[in-house]
């Protein structure tokens, strides 16, 4: 893609500098092409012809509608039913730990389209009869496109290719007619999870405290690491003592032993205060 001759090195340190103060997302120098190719389809929609032009408007009004699709179009929102399949195996074990209990909450915190919170979702059905009385799952992100996505539970069928039949029986509608080529996530599951905007940059997160399990994963990366030690702390205050934190496969390397002790790959423990 060749680049807008708009958008140059100082348009898009002025990008980046937008983006970082309203989500925490730390844009690499090699993201530049990414941020033209994104932003392109904003200009069109607001009949605009150059970034700068549109970073003027935007900085003109900081209670503007338009800074929404300006997060939007720069969040990555890759995800997949079960990644990282070994935090949902331990979620097992602990809501099964749980027998019992009232209430087990759970709180997956950058849940782009949804795929991280339905399969919570199931592995909660799964062992509901062994685990707690009741399971609240709250599913979150800065991404109000990939919100609605989610909270509809609508994906292609290959989404969910790599489930087990029996996941794909209980769980999903498969499409016919105008739908044939995707599923639906039923509505018995469909109404277990609640959605809705939480930016992790927020002062305030309205969730609530003394959660049980908190899934923060691959987007820890995004941010610097200043970000991510306040973020850290700031989920320990939310976490119960002896629950637990998952965050991504690369994003293990912050100072906590304070808080937080490891219990296996990049899964935390909550200290007792
Ligand atoms: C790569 S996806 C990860 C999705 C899922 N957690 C997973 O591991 O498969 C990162 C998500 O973080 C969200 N995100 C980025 N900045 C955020 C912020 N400041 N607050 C909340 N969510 C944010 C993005 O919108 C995106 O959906």
């Amino acid at each position: 893609m060749s680049l807008d001759p708009s958008f140059d090195r100082q348009t898009f340190e002025r990008v980046r500098g937008l983006i970082y103060q309203r989500a925490g997302i730390a844009l690499g120098d090699s993201k530049q092409a990414m941020v033209q190719g994104r932003l392109a389809k904003r200009l069109r929609a607001l009949s605009l012809d150059s970034l700068p032009c549109y970073l003027d408007q935007l900085d003109q009004d900081p209670d503007s509608a338009e800074w929404q699709h300006f997060t939007n179009a720069l969040t990555t929102n890759l995800t997949a039913f079960f990644r990282e399949p070994h935090h949902f195996e331990h979620l097992a074990q602990q809501l099964r730990a749980a027998q019992g209990q009232d209430v087990f909450r759970i709180w997956c915190s950058a849940s782009s389209t949804g795929e991280e919170p339905w399969s919570i979702a199931m592995v909660a059905d799964e062992v509901a009869a062994q685990g707690p009385r009741r399971f609240e799952i709250i599913a979150s992100d800065i991404d109000t496109q990939v919100l609605n996505t989610a909270a509809h539970g609508i994906y292609p069928l290959e989404r969910i290719e790599g489930l087990s039949k029996a996941r794909r029986q209980r769980y999903f509608l498969k499409g016919t007619g105008p739908n044939v080529g995707r599923c639906r996530i039923r509505p018995q599951l469909l109404r277990r999870v609640q959605f809705q905007q939480v930016n992790l940059l927020a002062p305030q997160w309205p969730v609530p405290a003394a959660l049980d399990v908190v899934f923060c994963r691959n987007v820890m990366i995004y941010f610097d690491k200043l970000t991510q030690r306040d973020l850290v702390r700031r989920f320990a205050a939310h976490i119960k003592p002896g629950g637990y934190l998952y965050v991504g496969h690369s994003e293990s390397q912050f100072q906590c032993d304070d808080l937080f002790e490891m219990v296996g790959r990049t899964s935390y423990r909550r200290l007792p205060a």
